[in-house]
């Protein structure tokens, strides 16, 4: 019988804190977003308080963590990183906004506040979300690296929000619901939905400090893979195993939606077998490089956090 309390044992010996130096980067993008976020005090009001509401809300940072430490593997100076560290993190912020509506998800809580349109109302939480995925183009197009990079980066964050990536993904996700569906499909949709956002910020890390070479970008883009469906069976299993505390939103709101998940669509063990194998994936794809210690270190983080929250809950 597979044990997920095994796992959960192997990957402690690991360990589970993220570094200072990822503390300092997420203090950094709060920081750069503060900044760069149209103030309150701007006209369309209103607006700018629904975007700083929501972005401004005490996220993991996960993304922008993974741009800072991929531009670190190329020994990038972190300001001009934070171009598009704030783009991944406006364009996070702009899904969930959408992805709580009455319409998607119908989620009135978000990280313990009330959710955009809850707070706000459903128009300013539809335009906040526009306003915010505006925003993320508009760092890229007035970021300091060269035009072959910025063009790039645009390319990239295009594609992987847009049909074929998170918004997509979204789309797959309410025309599968209810629906039972080949756990390679669930994964495909994972895929698409998350992990194109994640694979976007490891490469606006890349190429936001450099042009890589191909080498490169194919272990990025397999690191990518694992952190990126990962990070979904972690938000499916957190979703049906975790409590308010930890969640700030209601447990089990995919079960209320009939949503697709990893836990109900797998036994929960094997789920998380499976997130266990794609972020170890992801650290192996890395290893042998210099500097990719703080790349390892988040799929690592994640993983953990995960399994010991599972364990916890088993009682
Ligand atoms: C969030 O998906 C939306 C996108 C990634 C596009 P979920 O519905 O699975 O995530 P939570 O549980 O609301 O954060
Ligand atoms: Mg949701």
């Amino acid at each position: 019988m597979f044990s997920t309390m095994s796992s959960a044992k192997s990957v402690n010996a690991i360990g589970n804190q993220l570094s200072p130096l990822h503390e300092q980067w997420k203090q950094r993008i709060e920081k750069v977003l503060s900044e760069r976020l149209p103030s309150v005090e701007t006209i369309p009001q209103r607006l700018h308080q629904a975007m700083r509401y929501s972005t401004l809300n005490g996220g993991k940072r996960i993304r922008a963590m993974l741009v800072y430490a991929t531009g670190y593997l190329f020994g990038a100076d972190e300001k001009v990183l934070d171009v598009p560290a704030s783009a991944v993190e406006a364009i996070q912020s702009f899904s969930l906004i959408h992805d709580d509506l009455p319409a998607i998800d119908n989620d009135d809580l978000r990280r313990g506040k009330l959710s955009c349109h809850r707070a706000f109302d459903d128009a300013t939480a539809i335009l906040a979300g526009d306003a915010l995925l505006m925003f993320a183009f508009e760092q890229l197009s007035n970021g300091t690296q060269d035009a072959e990079q910025i063009i790039a980066m645009i390319r990239i964050l295009s594609e992987d929000s847009g049909t074929a990536g998170m918004i997509g993904g979204g789309s797959l996700e309410l025309e599968i619901s209810g629906k039972s569906i080949a756990v390679e499909a669930l994964e495909d949709l994972h895929w698409r939905k998350c992990g194109t956002l994640i694979r976007a910020s490891v490469l606006l890390g890349a190429y936001g400090a450099t042009i890589p070479n191909q080498d490169i970008l194919s272990k990025l883009e397999t690191y990518a893979y694992g952190v990126g469906v990962g990070y979904q069976i972690s938000n499916d299993l957190l979703d049906s195993m975790g409590n308010f505390a930890l969640l700030g939103k209601k447990p089990k709101s995919d079960w209320a939606m009939d949503r697709s998940t990893f836990y109900n669509q797998l036994d929960p063990e094997l789920a998380s077998l499976r997130m266990v194998e794609l972020f170890n994936q992801s650290i192996a794809a890395l290893d042998g490089l210099d500097r990719v210690e703080p790349l390892q270190s988040i799929a690592r983080y994640i993983m953990q956090r995960t399994l010991s929250i599972c364990e916890a809950s088993k009682g």
